[in-house]
């Protein structure tokens, strides 16, 4: 098969290609086609990303281009993970709210808005071309942020699409060490929205009896848990459920804002490791992944990639992967055209959500609440306009008042006016 990564001259691509390499007998892959139209990138990453295959032993050929439908044509999946504006962008996203008084982060709040305005449009045109040149079988899979707005967009239109993040994965490989079991023992029970979601159980099954070993995991993990996502331990041990780390910029909102105006933005972290790691990428001595990609967010990308890859596209028996899909009637106090983050099953056919049973109010109120902003953000971002903009951020949890609506949406156009058409 054919795979197509759009934005393949990211700094991230190897970490892909590191589990497509790791992982040969699960995914049948021989061309992987880097798309991208940093022509620069694609002559490291892509040069890169052989060598780890080779030193694999792996069969595949990496081809590189700037011309997406020639990257496409044929392909049997292509993998969107691009950044409009890239790190520049980002930090502008990460800077601007704090002025008043909002956390200023890329997916979550303003910040997620100005992302989702710049991306939404573009990601909308790469898929109708990938439609037009590679047919309608082939499966999207998007890791392009803000996933669930940008994933109920690709459905809205039509595409086969399913929406990808990695802190699930990240959760269960995280809870499988603290347990003792093997990562692949450990099944969450995920519920909520793209970057607001709670693990509400981890089973682990042993000698054919699966019990919940959340409240174990807690009891006995607590403070390592409540240190690595930023919140305190009686309300860890008293919430029943785990939350991901995103949550913190709910639940400490004020404490994140004044931790944010103090430390360096996290885009310019990152514009730091990936210079570090285009230098490490250029050495033509180095053949496997190299360790400073561990300082990225996106660990075990890879892995949740190649697997939800492989069950869209192999015709094997469905599998179960904690996707972002419609809602359906999962939730019952969303529409069932919402986009929902949960364990789905996902087979050639696509992705269906696992019912759930009853979602407790605190975190019901919350994930209806954001879905309402998050469709009137892609409003938003499908047809323009400065009101809409401040509608979007009025809905939102973290914004809420027409002060801050009103100013966040004149500094988000001022901010991003390059890259909306219509501001
Ligand atoms: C996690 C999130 C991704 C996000 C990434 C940021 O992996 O799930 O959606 O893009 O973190 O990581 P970075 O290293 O860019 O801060
Ligand atoms: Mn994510």
């Amino acid at each position: 098969m054919k795979l197509t990564v759009v934005g393949g001259g990211s700094t991230y691509t190897p970490e892909l290609i590191d589990g497509i390499a790791g992982r040969r007998s699960t995914l049948d892959v021989d061309e992987i086609v880097l798309v991208d139209p940093d022509a620069h990138r694609l002559d490291i990453v892509g040069p890169f990303s052989q060598r780890l295959l080779d030193h694999a032993g792996h069969p595949a050929k990496v081809r590189t281009t700037s011309n997406l439908e020639e990257g496409v044509d044929g392909a049997g999946a292509v993998l969107l993970q691009l950044r409009i504006g890239g790190q520049a962008a980002r930090r502008s996203d990460e800077t601007f709210p704090l002025a008043c008084g909002c956390v200023g982060q890329e997916t979550t709040g303003a910040g997620g808005l100005a992302k989702a305005l710049r991306t939404v449009p573009v990601v909308l045109d790469i898929a109708e071309r990938v439609r037009r040149a590679a047919g309608d079988d082939t499966w999207i899979v998007d890791f392009t942020n803000p996933v669930g707005i940008v994933t109920r967009a690709l459905l809205e239109h039509g595409h086969r699409a399913v929406g990808l993040c990695n802190v699930a994965i990240h959760l269960q490989r995280t809870f499988a060490d603290l347990l003792g079991v093997g990562h692949d023992d450990v099944t969450l029970e995920h519920i909520g929205l793209n970057h607001l979601s709670w693990e509400r159980k981890a089973l682990v099954t042993e000698n054919g009896v699966t019990t919940d070993r959340l409240p174990e995991l807690v009891a006995e993990h607590g403070e390592k848990l409540a240190e690595h996502l930023d919140m305190p331990l009686p309300w860890l041990r008293r919430m029943g459920a785990v939350p991901s780390y995103y949550l913190k910029y709910f639940y400490s909102h004020d404490a994140q804002v004044a931790r944010q105006r103090e430390e360096m933005p996290r885009a310019d972290v990152v514009t730091e490791v990936e210079n570090e790691l285009l230098k490490v990428y250029q050495d033509t001595e180095v053949v496997t992944k190299p360790d400073q990609l561990s300082q990225r967010g996106g660990a075990y990308y890879s892995e949740a990639a190649v697997q939800l890859v492989h069950a869209l596209t192999s015709g094997g028996p469905a599998e179960e992967h904690v996707v972002n899909v419609r809602n359906g009637d999962t939730f019952p106090f969303l529409p069932s055209d919402a986009v929902i983050e949960v364990r789905s099953t996902v087979d050639g056919s696509g992705a269906r959500p696992i019912p759930v049973g009853p979602v407790a109010p605190a975190q019901a109120g919350l994930i209806a609440h954001t879905t309402a902003y998050e469709y009137l953000a892609l409003e938003a971002a499908l047809k323009g306009g400065r009101d809409r903009v401040a509608d979007a951020l009025l809905a939102h949890p973290l914004v809420g008042q027409y002060e801050q609506a009103d100013r966040l949406a004149d500094d988000l156009l001022a901010a991003n006016r390059q890259f909306l058409p219509w501001a």
